[in-house]
């Protein structure tokens, strides 16, 4: 394959024209690193810094940064930011294992955070003084965060012809592809896994048509996906979570494209909670379905994903509570009676059978341990 069409520098991801990526080190001061505050978008665009590896700690686990690629990143950051702060003298080694358990702790489930840190971890051990140290872990953060632009682009690559193939055989009639979640360029650095080919699909003239899972409870279909659709010009729809299987059922999809947090190595795949019942769904309609993901986001070491994946349960407060725009401020109402219990699982985990390919940066996958273990090569 000639990766030779897709995006020139000025054809990356932007908002309102200008191109952003979701972290970056703060031209001024390096030893800020500034992201998107993704817990207000789309409503407004806000800028954030984050000075200490508490700061990271926090926008990961606050989910002011979200998505398995960019919580890799920005753990990355926060190794460098963590070992910013120490002092010449203590145990060095100690102390910077500290930080990885630290980070780790902030979300459970997706394994690109360990990845992430571990990498970290494992440079930083080659230098013996807290300055090169620092300096490692700065460059393998600046790494890492090149790699999964690189992934994303490569995974739009990639995915590109399993649409054009589809487009095709309806003779150039509009391709609809439903997603869950946001698996865009917000939940990495560029891109993103699930929209690359999207993107790509679209930058060649092939006519698609998303249908945009809200993905209660917080929303990151509505509030983050359709947002980054429509600044591309991508022709979409907002359903709400339970409208997919109808959907399947009258011909209206033709694929369903996600993102994962982690996929174990027999192909089980974790993604944001309702994930599962749009792939039973999509099986029971024989529609593919795709999931989209780096390397980054296998789990090698992992055998059985419906039975070893930790499953994050997060605040009650958000399947409780739904979180809007009125009166031109961000606006939370309850939607239950106060004493109601609630549950909130933020993700589950569709197993192998169900997923029709892998998608990755090196090449389309089945989800099959001995095609999943071909790829570590
Ligand atoms: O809870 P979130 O918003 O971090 O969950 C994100 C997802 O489930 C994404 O689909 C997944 O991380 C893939 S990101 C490319």
């Amino acid at each position: 394959m000639i990766f030779s069409y897709f995006y020139q520098k000025s054809e990356l991801m932007k908002i309102n024209g200008k191109h952003y990526h979701t972290i970056w080190v703060k031209e001024s001061d390096p030893n800020t690193i500034q992201i998107i505050d993704q817990r207000f978008l789309p409503f407004e665009f806000k800028i954030q810094d984050l000075k200490t590896i508490e700061d990271a700690f926090y926008a990961i686990k606050d989910m002011w940064v979200r998505g398995a690629p960019l919580i890799g990143v920005t753990a990355a950051y926060g190794m460098y930011l963590g070992l910013l702060s120490l002092k010449k003298d203590g145990n060095l080694k100690e102390k910077i294992i500290g930080f990885a358990n630290y980070l780790e702790s902030s979300r459970p489930t997706a394994i690109n955070l360990k990845f992430a840190v571990d990498f970290v971890l494992r440079k930083t051990k080659e230098a013996e003084y807290l300055e090169d140290k620092i300096k490692i872990a700065f460059e393998t953060a600046n790494q890492l965060k090149a790699d999964e632009i690189e992934n994303c682009r490569l995974i739009g690559e990639y995915g590109f012809p399993l649409i054009e193939k589809i487009s095709k055989a309806k003779k150039g009639e509009t391709v609809n592809i439903l997603t869950h979640c946001n698996a865009g360029w917000l939940a990495c650095v560029d891109y993103g896994t699930a929209t690359a080919p999207l993107y790509l699909a679209h930058k060649k003239g092939i006519k698609i048509h998303v249908w945009v899972d809200e993905t209660r409870p917080r929303n990151q279909g509505s509030r983050l996906t359709a947002f980054e659709l429509e600044q591309e010009g991508i022709p979409h729809t907002v359903i709400a979570d339970n409208t997919g299987g109808l959907l399947m059922q009258k011909g209206m999809v033709d694929m369903c494209i996600v993102g994962s947090d982690r996929t174990s190595a027999n192909g089980d795949v974790a993604n944001k909670i309702g994930t599962y019942l749009k792939a039973l769904a999509a099986s029971d309609n024989n529609i593919p379905f795709y999931v989209a993901l780096p390397l980054s986001t296998i789990d090698f070491n992992m055998n059985d994903g419906i039975n070893q994946i930790p499953i994050e349960q997060r605040d009650p407060e958000e399947v409780k509570y739904v979180e809007g725009w009125s009166n031109n401020k961000i606006t939370k109402v309850r939607i239950m009676p106060e004493n109601s219990q609630v549950a909130n699982y933020g993700f589950d985990i569709t197993p192998a059978k169900y997923v029709t390919a892998l998608i990755t940066e090196k090449r389309v996958c089945k989800a099959t341990q001995k095609d999943i273990e071909t790829l570590k090569k």
